[in-house]
């Protein structure tokens, strides 16, 4: 694993950000596996901002999202639909086919999983996946003991996962049960893996990613045995933890 540690969380994005708009660039028709949550909003901020200056265009981009949750209207301002389009999609030249998200709502759940694995088949592999780190470890939404051999499916969120989410919602009581993620094999098959590490809360889970053994009870270990993965870390996780960079 290539790890880089960057000032700030500003450095982080602006780093995450310069390498994905510099690789569609390079591969126009790039797949990119995306991602949610607090972390990865700066860099789709620089993103927008590349698109904007040097006209980087997402035209024959495919994007496959990570997860969605169970239950919320794609319309849902905590959906991870609306958090996409608000973030990235409705600001650049992106082909509406060629974006995946998994549909919380489906009719038929275990097959919207099915449909989504037989996409990343048919459209994949994906090039560059962007992870955030859960805190306990958690990658997309797969749980601590998820199967590595997981492919895309329903999962029961945590307790824990649910909590450090219900800052996005009315209450915790509002935040879904359950969701839909691609699984640890699915996120595996991508040819390169960015995962971005950024704030204090998370320094627990990136000294036992770096410290810990690859075991079930924490997804994101298994990372160590993919080829190709960069790690992008803010300082205010190394200032949290024992970790000197
Ligand atoms: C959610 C998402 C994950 C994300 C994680 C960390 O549970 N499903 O994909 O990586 O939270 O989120 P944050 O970046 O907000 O800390």
């Amino acid at each position: 694993m290539d790890i880089i540690h960057t000032p700030s969380y500003e450095a982080l994005s602006q780093e995450a950000a310069s390498y994905i708009a510099k690789q569609v660039r390079t591969n126009p028709d790039i797949v990119l596996g995306l991602a949610t949550g607090s972390t990865p909003t700066g860099m789709y901020k620089h993103l927008l901002e590349d698109h904007i200056i040097h006209k980087t265009s997402y035209e024959n981009v495919t994007t496959f999202n990570l997860d969605e949750y169970i239950g919320l209207k794609k319309t849902d301002p905590n959906s991870y639909y609306t958090f996409m389009r608000k973030h990235l999609f409705q600001h650049i030249n992106i082909k509406k086919d060629k974006i995946y998200i998994p549909d919380g709502l489906a009719g038929n759940l275990a097959t919207e999983c099915e449909n989504y694995e037989e996409n990343l088949k048919k459209n994949g592999p994906v090039d560059i996946q962007v992870l955030g780190l859960g805190e306990n470890g958690h990658i997309g939404f797969n749980e601590p003991g998820t199967s590595f051999h997981s492919r895309t499916h329903i999962v029961e969120l945590t307790e824990s996962t649910r909590t450090a989410n219900a800052r996005f919602f009315p209450g915790f009581d509002d935040v879904p049960t359950h969701a839909i993620t691609m699984g640890i094999a699915s996120i595996m098959s991508a040819k390169e893996i960015i995962l971005l590490v950024a704030g204090k809360n998370k320094a627990k889970a990136f000294e036992q990613l770096l410290y810990g053994e690859v075991s079930e009870s924490f997804p994101a270990s298994v990372l160590k045995k993919h080829p190709c993965v960069k790690i992008i870390a803010d300082t205010s996780v190394l200032e949290e933890s024992s970790i000197i960079a």
